[in-house]
């Protein structure tokens, strides 16, 4: 039953032998793990080449922004990392940027998925505005997810707060949550939290989980967040 629930476990460092220690220590029966690695350890030394190696399926959390031809060079020089399951990209980039990044993506490999970040999890209404934006974060979200639609990508990166709210409208829409924390963990940097389970009631695909897991007794953490989805 837990099996079809996708957790995406951050592993948010440069240091080589941490990730190794974390792909490790994350491995249960109960659960479908699938490694993130984003921008830290890719540009670290060892990163990518520890990655071009890699005998998982793992996510590559790039979250490419940039004009339409740039993004889709970016993409292309990914094509020897075979076990790269899914990439990132911004929707400001724009729908030609995604319809094209989208393209190249299944011409490298049809079992690349497009996943693609919305409004930041670390943002709110009020940082928002600061940036210049009129609308709220769930305007914002629930305008890119009929763009993310219109591309053809394969998902949306948005918070589970905004979940439940874009699943109505998008029945199918595949919905990866970042900003989930166990109950009563710090928040971090992040804004707009929730508990793996109420994610999964607002019918997420999958979640992704970082700092709740990978800090402190990761085997321990991964116990907690079992016994969490189990109550
Ligand atoms: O440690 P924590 O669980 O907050 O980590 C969240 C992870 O999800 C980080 O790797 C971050 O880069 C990523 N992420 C996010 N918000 C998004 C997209 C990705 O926090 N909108």
């Amino acid at each position: 039953m837990m099996k079809n629930k996708i957790i995406f476990v951050a592993c948010d460092t440069s240091n080589l032998s941490e990730i190794k220690k974390i792909i490790k220590k994350i491995q249960t029966k109960d659960l479908k793990i699938v490694p993130k690695f984003g921008l830290q350890f890719f540009y670290s030394k060892n990163g990518r080449k520890f990655l071009e190696n890699f005998k998982k399926d793992f996510w590559l959390d790039l979250k490419i922004n940039d004009i339409p031809q740039t993004a889709l060079s970016a993409v292309n020089s990914l094509k020897d990392l075979k076990r790269c399951k899914y990439i990132t990209v911004h929707a400001n980039g724009g729908l030609e940027m995604l319809k094209l990044i989208k393209k190249k993506a299944k011409s490298i490999n049809k079992d690349l998925k497009v996943l693609v970040v919305t409004i930041l999890t670390s943002l709110n209404n009020k940082l928002l505005k600061e940036i210049g934006h009129t609308k709220s974060v769930e305007q914002l979200v629930l305008k890119q997810a009929g763009l993310i639609k219109k591309s053809g990508c394969d998902g949306i990166v948005c918070s589970a707060q905004e979940a439940k709210m874009v699943r109505k409208k998008f029945k199918k829409l595949y919905i990866i949550t970042p900003g989930i924390r166990l109950p009563g963990d710090s928040a971090d940097d992040q804004s707009r939290v929730m508990t793996p389970s109420n994610a999964f009631k607002n019918k997420v695909s999958g979640i992704v989980m970082g700092r709740s897991l990978i800090k402190g007794d990761i085997k321990n953490n991964i116990k907690r967040l079992i016994d969490h989805l189990n109550k």
